[in-house]
């Protein structure tokens, strides 16, 4: 299968927080940032397989800096790794001020999504290469956070975390 490249299937949304999209304090809700992030996520992952793809986990969410009422966000998701029918899209979330337009970093995630048939059954999808210094770093980090994962959701066991293990030794 034909290779690709992270710039091939990234997906970078903007919108703006309104009301109806906040908490008591003015901020954004998590919730709300969690379903935007899903939202370009899977816009890459289908970019990236050309397939139906399905979250598979959520793996990581910091809620690092509230986004407050009226903020700008984009939303860059792009695709960290591959394996076999799953892919990891690696997010990043900036806001941008409304009088310099400086961007600042909010959030990130790191989210797990499987392509799949019309079935529902997983399908294999193409290897990406990752090309710039970030790109590479999270391809290599990503097969111990997959492990990690499937620990955590009983279906990988610990003794065969071999990546996971290797951080610890
Ligand atoms: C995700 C799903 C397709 C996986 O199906 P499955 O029967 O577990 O299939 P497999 O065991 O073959 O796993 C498929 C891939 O997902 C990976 N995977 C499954 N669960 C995972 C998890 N919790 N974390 C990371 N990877 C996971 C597997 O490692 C495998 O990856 P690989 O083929 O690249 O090595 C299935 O659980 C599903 O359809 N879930 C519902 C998805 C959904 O409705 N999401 C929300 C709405 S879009």
């Amino acid at each position: 299968m034909q290779s690709k490249t992270p710039k091939e299937s990234i997906t970078i949304l903007t919108d703006i927080v309104l009301p109806g999209e906040t908490n008591p304090l003015n901020n954004l809700f998590g919730g709300e940032l969690l379903a935007r992030m899903d939202r370009a996520a899977s816009i890459t992952a289908r970019r990236h397989s050309r397939r139906i793809c399905v979250t598979a986990s959520v793996n990581n969410v910091a809620f690092n800096k509230s986004i407050p009422l009226g903020s700008v966000v984009t939303i860059e998701a792009k695709v960290s790794r591959t394996f076999r029918t799953s892919m990891e899209i690696f997010l990043d979330v900036w806001i941008e001020d409304r009088e310099s337009g400086n961007r600042q970093k909010a959030n990130e995630a790191i989210y797990t999504f499987v392509a799949v048939d019309e079935m529902g059954a997983p399908v294999e999808i193409a290897p990406v290469i990752p090309e710039t210094a970030e790109e590479k770093s999270r391809f290599e980090a990503a097969l111990r956070r997959k492990q990690l994962s499937l620990v955590l959701a009983g279906k990988m066991k610990p003794s065969e975390a071999t990546e996971l293990k290797a951080l610890f030794q």
